[in-house]
Parts: structure tokens; C-alpha cells; sequence
């Protein structure tokens, strides 16, 4: 690959390591999520990427937002406050979804004034609710099937579909109420029976709580959705066909659909360039030194189990290389195993796409290296 001239442009002007956010693709991924899944709500996860600049380009074009924490709920309550609609009770619920199920008792005093949404999933977590944020709408989250997810979130989060029910009336015996329910079927789902699951799981659920009289109204399908990592992935629009026809099949009109997209907005609209500041052969494999890792920008490698891609501007016959970090952890390996040059050198860069979820947001500053530099293009506002 030949370097573009508008990369080395950016890379003459910013240094590397560069985290390059292309908000033109972000709007793209958000207008293709809602263009298939017109019935959905979407509420970005803020978690998979948190910068300021990703919450506005798409709270303009129409988002609204998943929160895990309270520092995530003030980012983006102070973006959007300016937005908000005088007397409309149900501006924080169109806009915030506070999606951690577990919140410790000072988070829900600080955000009890905002009569926020929030999701639990066993009874300590009501108790707590009842004492310090009773305002609170509820959704309840479930456990669903995971299998096969990149990242897997049942055997930590969920009540067991058997104690739905339990749950609801204990709410609703403490005052409180449960407004709808809430799946997640792991992060990177390319395993579509898993929504066909939690479809079932869920319209059981809903269907017997409003039998019984309860006003479950919202149903939360998660994130998950999957990003074209490679050419293996299935189609989002093949999975947007079956929650299209999924809803219409369980939910009656009323009930309002809600989804938590991350990765699927994020993901593909950074592109990582590297610089290679180190080389060295050990067993007979190439080791290159890049001036990143998993500390900093891909932090993914290690917390979001997800396999990086690496493309050199420079053409040469192609061996087994491993790409490793800045510091001098060895744990600080990024791949043991791909394909690249073997005449590359120092000041040689790499290109890394799809670097947009789950990386920037979990790095640290280990050993003291800065992060990327983060610049944005096509901001167009
Ligand atoms: C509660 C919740 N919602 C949404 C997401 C976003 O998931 P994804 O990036 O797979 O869309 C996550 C990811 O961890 C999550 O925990």
C-alpha cells in the first residue's frame, strides 16, 4: 500500500502515533443503524468510545446515549442540557439510558434530581434504588445466550429469565416501577440465534407482566451489533431483517424499541497510524517496536478480545512478524503473528482501520507515554 498523500500530510503535521476519528463515517454508521432499524431508538454506549466530539456529531443527528457512570451521565447531561425542551418530562428518558446495572449508593443520590432511566437486574440493586434514587424509571436487564460474542456479558450481568417475574413485584411492592426490559448478547454478535433467543426470553417476559397488569413499555435489545472486522462477519442488514421482523412479531405497536449501539458506530470511523521505533529478530521472527500498545490505543487487545490489523506503505515480500509495544512490559505484545514486509524499518509506519471502539477509552498512560494524538476529520457542523 502507498502511502496516501493525505496521510502523510496528517502525519507531517501531527506526529504519530495518530488516532484519526472520521466523523463522516460515524454519521454514515449511525444513518445505516437507523435506516434499517427505523423503529429503534438508538442510545450510543458512550463507553465505547467517550470523546466529546463523537456525542456531538451524533446527538446532532439524532442520538441519544447509554451511560455507565456518573462522570458518563454529566458528559453527555451537560452537552445536551442546552437542548432540552422547557417542561418535557421526558427529555432524560428519550435522551439518557443509565445502562450499568450495578450503581454504588453515591451515583444514585448525585443523579436521583434527574428522575433518570436505569437498569438493574437482582434485588440488592433495587433496595439501593428505593433508598437513594427513587425517581428512577427501571429496566430490567435479562440473561440471555451469548455464544460465540467476541465479548461475552451473561456471567456477569442479567437476572435468570425465572426470576423476572419475582423481580418486577418486588419493585413494584417498594414503590417503584419497571418501565421495560433489557438484553445484551455480547458484544461482537455474529451469532444471530442469540437475538432470536432473546427475542423469546424477553416477549415471554413483557407479555406475562402486562398480563398480570404491570406497564412494561420499552424493550432494550442491547448492543452486540456486529462490525465488519473481516469478511467472515454477516451483514448487519441480515440481522436488522430479523429484529425488524422479530418486534413486529412479539412487541404490540406500543411498546418502544431501544437499542445500545457501540461498537457498531464507533468501531470503523478511526484509523490508528504507528510508527515502527524498534526492530530486532528473536527466533527467527521479526519483532517490530511500534510507538503504541496494549496500554495505550489498543487497550482492545486485551479488554475487548479483539484482533488487530496492521498495513505497511512500504511493499516487500511478506513473513511473520509480531507487533509489540512502546513499554517495557512484556505482557505489552499486540500480535504475535501477522503478516507484514520483513525490510520494513525505523520510521516506518503502520496503519491500523477499525481502531474506533474500545480503544482509546480504555487506555492508560502506563510508563508515561502520551496517548494518540486524536484528530478528526469531515466534522462538517
Ligand atoms: C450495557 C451495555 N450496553 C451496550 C454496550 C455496547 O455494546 P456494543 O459495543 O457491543 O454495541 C455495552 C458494552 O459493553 C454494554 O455493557
Amino acid at each position: 500500500m502507498r502511502m496516501k498523500k493525505q496521510v502523510a500530510e496528517l502525519i507531517q503535521q501531527h506526529g504519530t502515533p495518530l488516532f484519526i476519528l472520521d466523523h463522516k463515517k460515524l454519521r454514515r454508521n449511525y444513518r445505516t443503524f437507523k435506516k434499517n432499524l427505523s423503529r429503534v431508538q438508538c442510545y450510543y454506549a458512550v463507553k465505547a468510545n467517550t470523546h466529546p466530539e463523537i456525542i456531538k456529531t451524533l446527538f446532532l443527528e439524532g442520538s441519544s446515549f447509554d451511560v455507565a457512570s456518573y462522570n458518563e451521565f454529566m458528559q453527555v447531561y451537560e452537552y445536551i442540557k442546552h437542548f432540552e425542551e422547557k417542561d418535557q418530562e421526558s427529555f432524560i428518558w428519550d435522551k439518557i439510558i443509565f445502562s450499568n446495572t450495578i450503581k454504588d449508593r453515591e451515583t444514585l443520590s448525585k443523579i436521583k434530581k434527574y428522575r433518570p432511566l436505569v437498569t438493574f437486574d437482582n434485588s440488592d440493586e433495587l433496595k439501593k434504588i428505593k433508598a437513594c434514587c427513587n425517581t428512577a424509571g427501571l429496566i430490567l436487564r435479562l440473561k440471555v445466550p451469548d455464544t460465540g460474542s467476541q465479548v461475552e456479558m451473561s456471567s456477569k450481568f442479567g437476572a435468570e429469565p425465572g426470576d423476572a417475574d419475582y423481580l418486577i413485584r418486588l419493585a413494584h411492592d417498594a414503590g417503584l416501577v419497571v418501565e421495560g426490559l433489557s438484553f445484551h448478547v455480547g458484544s461482537q454478535c455474529t451469532n444471530f440465534d442469540n437475538y432470536t433467543a432473546a427475542f423469546a426470553i424477553t416477549s415471554e417476559i413483557l407479555n406475562d407482566a402486562r398480563a398480570k397488569g404491570y406497564g412494561l413499555n420499552i424493550v432494550d435489545i442491547g448492543g452486540g451489533f456486529p462490525v465488519p472486522y473481516d469478511a467472515q462477519v454477516p451483514e448487519f442488514e441480515e440481522l436488522a431483517g430479523l429484529i425488524n421482523s422479530e418486534c413486529k412479531r412479539l412487541f404490540p405497536a406500543d411498546v418502544e424499541i431501544i437499542a445500545e449501539p457501540g461498537r457498531f458506530l464507533a468501531a470503523t470511523a478511526a484509523t490508528l497510524i504507528t510508527e515502527i521505533i524498534g526492530k530486532s529478530r528473536r527466533d527467527g521472527k521479526i519483532f517490530y517496536y511500534i510507538n503504541d500498545g496494549v496500554y495505550h490505543t489498543f487497550s482492545g487487545v486485551i479488554f475487548d478480545h479483539w484482533i488487530p490489523n496492521f498495513t505497511a506503505f512500504k511493499n516487500g515480500e511478506k513473513e511473520v512478524c509480531a507487533v509489540v509495544g512502546q513499554t517495557c512490559d512484556s505482557f505489552d505484545k499486540i500480535s504475535q503473528s501477522v503478516q507484514l514486509p520483513g525490510n520494513l524499518g525505523i520510521g516506518d509506519y503502520l496503519l491500523t482501520e477499525n481502531i474506533g471502539a474500545y480503544s482509546i477509552a480504555s487506555s492508560t498512560n502506563f510508563n508515561g507515554f502520551d496517548g494518540a494524538k486524536i484528530i478528526h476529520t469531515n466534522l462538517n457542523r
